[in-house]
């Protein structure tokens, strides 16, 4: 028999966003399988339905009128090994970084550099979470989604996702498709280390570490995070705020006479990355707070709250930053995480 839809109202979204704003969400169900959320969409009374994953990746700005969707769905297998690849199927659901241990625990390789991303499996290609010199898009296979018209489970290729920096086809198609299911591509006997990021060099060599394992990258990755960016649990944040601009070479070439030691990443013949933490940060802004709402002390680019702050607040405090950049530097910084 169907399990029956357990369908709440009225409940505080805090604990399910880890910037910690606590703002309620008019009915609210958590759906452990295709066929529940299968359900769940063929209810006309609810006619909004807000998806929620890990929810961290999200600025909550106002109370949510809508269904509140959270994609419970757990289970990881491997599909199949061979000639050092294993398919492996984690289900939308899951927690990234509890997926990342696992992966070292069975000795696949190549998710090593995105240990500890906060946030699930299922969210994790619509933005294609990357740190480190990696990218989701890297060992992603294929993924499963709902389509939220026709109530089909459609099977996604890597091509089909379109994958950019924090960029992809769900991203750009918001409410049509729910990821339920992300095959990888993982190695199993020898792995590509990818440790060329001048930040885990620097931490494997202060630890001594000449061949390093996979678990040896996970662990670099883990400390160099954690004294960077703040814990959600301890402090709420959603990562980076804020994308990197990508700027013109001919607006690089007038910025850095102006800012020799500004930090850049040639992108293409015609465009320059620039870190946004940096330019924050020359903007003053670095470790400030305004009342419960601030910018992390050691990573300019993480906003937080310090406990009681409102996503009203926290979005103030981003435009007065982004208005600041625009008119110091005349660029632009766009939000990486979705405000509602
Ligand atoms: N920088 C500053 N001040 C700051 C922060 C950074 O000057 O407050 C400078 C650093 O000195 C360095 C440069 O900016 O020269 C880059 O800094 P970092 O290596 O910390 O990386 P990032 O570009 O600020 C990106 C990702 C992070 C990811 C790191 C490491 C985006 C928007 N952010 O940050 O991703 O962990 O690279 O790969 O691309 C996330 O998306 O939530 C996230 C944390």
């Amino acid at each position: 028999m169907r399990k029956q839809l357990n369908i709440q109202h009225n409940i505080s979204l805090k604990p399910y966003n880890t910037f910690g704003i606590d703002v309620l969400a008019k009915s609210f169900i958590a759906v452990s399988s295709v066929e529940e959320l299968k359900d769940v969409f063929t209810l006309a009374e609810y006619d909004t339905k807000f998806i929620l994953g890990g929810g961290s990746n999200m600025l909550l700005t106002k109370n949510v009128d809508a269904l509140v969707v959270k994609v419970d769905l757990k289970g990881k297998e491997i599909l199949s090994e061979a000639n050092n690849t294993s398919f492996v199927k984690v289900n939308a659901g899951e927690n990234w970084h509890e997926f990342v241990l696992w992966t070292l625990e069975n000795n696949l390789g190549g998710a090593e550099n995105l240990s500890l991303i906060p946030g699930n499996v299922g969210t994790a290609p619509i933005q294609n979470i990357g740190a480190y010199g990696v990218e989701l898009k890297d060992i992603f296979h294929s993924c499963e989604a709902l389509n939220t018209e026709t109530l089909a489970l459609e099977t996604f290729s890597l091509e089909a996702c379109q994958f950019g920096y924090r960029d992809s086809f769900f991203k750009r198609n918001k409410g049509k498709y729910i990821i339920t299911a992300v095959t990888f591509n993982l190695t199993n006997k020898t792995h590509q280390l990818n440790i060329s990021y001048g930040a885990i060099e620097a931490e494997l060599k202060a630890q001594d570490i000449t061949t390093p394992t996979i678990k040896d990258v996970s662990n670099a990755v883990i400390s160099i995070r954690k004294s960077k960016l703040p814990d959600p649990k301890e402090l709420g944040n959603s990562g980076s705020f804020f994308k990197n601009p990508v700027v013109s070479t001919q607006q690089f070439d007038v910025l850095i006479k102006n800012h020799p030691n500004m930090p850049h990443y040639v992108v293409s013949d015609s465009e320059v990355k620039i870190p946004a933490g940096w330019l924050i940060e020359q903007c003053g802004f670095k470790g400030k707070r305004f009342g419960d709402a601030g910018v992390h002390k050691n990573q300019a680019l993480v906003l937080v709250n310090y406990d009681q702050a409102s996503g009203a607040e926290i979005w103030d405090l981003a435009l007065k930053i982004q208005q600041t950049v625009q008119e110091k530097f005349n660029i632009t910084i766009e939000p990486e995480v979705n405000v509602y």
